[in-house]
């Protein structure tokens, strides 16, 4: 007895599993206790029987905690508990509020682009999303107000995942609305979205855009080759779709041909990833540079006049209109 109790206290990290924040989203309670851990052991900090929802998910992310801990005999119902509560999320007939609805599908997609961004060679993980994409992109193609709803959510800790969620909410409505929704794979666009930024490190971004010293010039040209980097993770997984890929390198890029990392033309680039760049640049200042979605769109269209499609931009500035964002 005493021999089992020492070994389990030895051992204590085994008997823990780290889950991600994301995916505790919404007013279904959790049937199982978690966990932080501080200085190698692990503290109680939700306990069973709560929800994530309004005020209280708003106070859980600024904390920027990305991953919690359970026991590892609760993996069975903090599984059944993600499915039960994206499929209620899902269901169109379900009595919650389309915002509530909506925390829980944004908090789900941003824990699977965290997790495949930090596995990118894990061929399950990809197929995983793929699949979990699909049925995102049908409902925000189904459901326009729960696109609306979940930009509404603000990204309050500057998450990168986050903002690979708006960029794919933003660029399925501006295909849908600029008659690129037939034949095109929207759904591989919006996976494309959701991960474009692996390979993003914010320090770089927030220090190349500062005061042009030595150090920014470095930390410039790590950032402008993000795109680059990016896809040298995915290199030799034969898995990944063509248009992912496109994605992650091409995003930067504008059609006057002076983005980064390459500089392309219009013509070079695929149409869809020209709406993924578009509002790439949109999200961007609304999530890094702390931006109102007027600001970021003003900007966009005076500052940075040309480098878009004017199609593109009218698409989302109506969206935003119809949002009630600006
Ligand atoms: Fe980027
Ligand atoms: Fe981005």
């Amino acid at each position: 007895m005493h021999m089992a109790n020492n070994e389990k206290t030895s051992d204590v990290a085994a008997e823990y599993t780290a889950i991600r924040v994301a995916s505790l989203r919404g007013d279904l309670k959790i049937p199982f206790d978690a966990f932080v851990r501080v200085a190698g052991k692990h503290i109680l900090y939700c306990r069973q029987g709560d929800s994530f929802e309004g005020k209280r998910l708003t106070r859980l992310k600024t904390k920027k905690l990305k991953k919690m801990y359970i026991r590892r005999d609760d993996v069975v119902p903090y599984t059944q508990y993600l499915e039960e509560s994206i499929d209620a999320a899902y269901d169109r007939n379900s009595k919650k509020a389309i915002g509530l609805r909506a925390e829980v599908i944004q908090g789900f997609q941003q824990a699977l682009a965290e997790k495949y961004m930090e596995d990118p060679l894990d061929e399950f993980i990809y197929t995983h999303t793929r699949s979990s994409i699909q049925r995102f992109t049908e409902f925000l193609q189904g459901e326009p107000e729960g696109a609306a709803a979940i930009l509404q959510l603000t990204n309050v800790d500057q998450s990168i995942s986050h903002h690979g969620v708006n960029v794919a909410v933003l660029s399925v409505a501006v295909a849908q609305t600029t008659d690129m929704r037939d034949g095109n794979p929207l759904h591989l666009m919006a996976l494309g979205s959701l991960i474009h930024d692996i390979d993003l490190d914010l320090s770089h971004f927030y220090e190349s855009i500062a005061a042009s010293d030595t150090m920014s010039d470095e930390a410039r040209a790590i950032y402008r080759n993000h795109p680059t980097q990016g896809a040298h993770r995915l290199q030799g997984s034969k898995f990944v779709d063509q248009m992912v890929i496109n994605i992650i390198t091409q995003h930067e890029e504008n059609i006057k041909g002076t983005g980064f990392p390459k500089g392309l033309q219009e013509r070079e680039m695929d149409p869809l990833v020209i709406v993924v760049a578009t509002v790439n640049a949109f999200d961007r200042l609304l999530a890094f540079e702390q931006m109102s979605p007027k600001e970021a769109f003003k900007t966009l269209f005076f500052d940075k006049v040309g480098l878009y499609p004017l199609g593109h931009l009218q698409a989302l500035q109506n969206l935003l209109k119809t949002y009630k964002m600006v």
